[in-house]
């Protein structure tokens, strides 16, 4: 199937489904294959607008779990999902959380994060690498020992350096390229395992 047509089949079961967004067969691909998402967790969601991981997610740690999403745009009230307005590279938005959810509370830190695109792909992957390392830093802070990040990057000169920088704080460190995500531009998701 073409790319076009395929993200438009994507687009109309996530609505049939009462998905946010298509983002969400990412998620539910990479989910099914790994088990990363278990009931009583508590999960971030980084760059969760409009919402659809955020949606998954609490669906999948009920009962007993929490997702805490964060997006510099609002994400519309979701059943078990704690929204948290801001941009994600903000340390007074880490101080925020930690003070209402704790160091090292959560079990996985999702992050879908990605710039507004300019066309310009270096630029473009450039920008993405550093929502990528904030994210990474978000990891250091929230997870717990055994926690685990899902983090999106648009692959670029620097992702091998990305990923070095990954392996010092997890054991392993894979890619996923998710079929929903096939065809379109070059995003991928490292799966961060400790
Ligand atoms: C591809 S969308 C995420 C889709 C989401 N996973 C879903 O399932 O609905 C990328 C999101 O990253 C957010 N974003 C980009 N830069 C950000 C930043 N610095 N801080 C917080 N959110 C950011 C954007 O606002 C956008 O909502």
């Amino acid at each position: 199937m073409g790319g076009a047509r395929r993200q438009d089949t994507y687009a109309r079961r996530a609505q049939a489904e009462g998905y946010r967004s298509r983002a969400v067969y990412k998620l539910i691909e990479i989910d099914q294959r790994d088990r990363l998402l278990r009931p009583g967790q508590t999960v971030l969601d980084l760059g969760a607008a409009p919402g659809s991981w955020s949606q998954y997610a609490a669906r999948r740690v009920r009962p007993g779990g929490q997702v805490i999403a964060v997006d510099r745009t609002p994400v519309q009230p979701l059943p078990g999902v704690s929204l948290l307005r801001g941009d994600a590279r903000d340390p007074a938005l880490h101080s925020r959380f930690l003070e209402q959810f704790g160091v090292g509370c959560c079990d996985l830190v999702l992050s879908d994060m990605a710039p507004s695109l300019s066309g310009m792909r270096d630029a473009d992957q450039a920008r993405s690498l550093a929502l990528a390392r904030s994210a990474r830093q978000w990891a250091d802070a929230v997870l717990k020992p055994s926690g685990a990040l899902l983090v999106k990057l648009f692959q670029g000169t620097d992702s091998a350096e990305y990923q070095d920088e990954l392996q010092r704080s997890f054991q392993r460190v894979v890619v996923r390229k998710p079929a929903a995500s096939r065809g379109r531009s070059r995003e991928l998701y490292l799966l961060c395992l400790r």
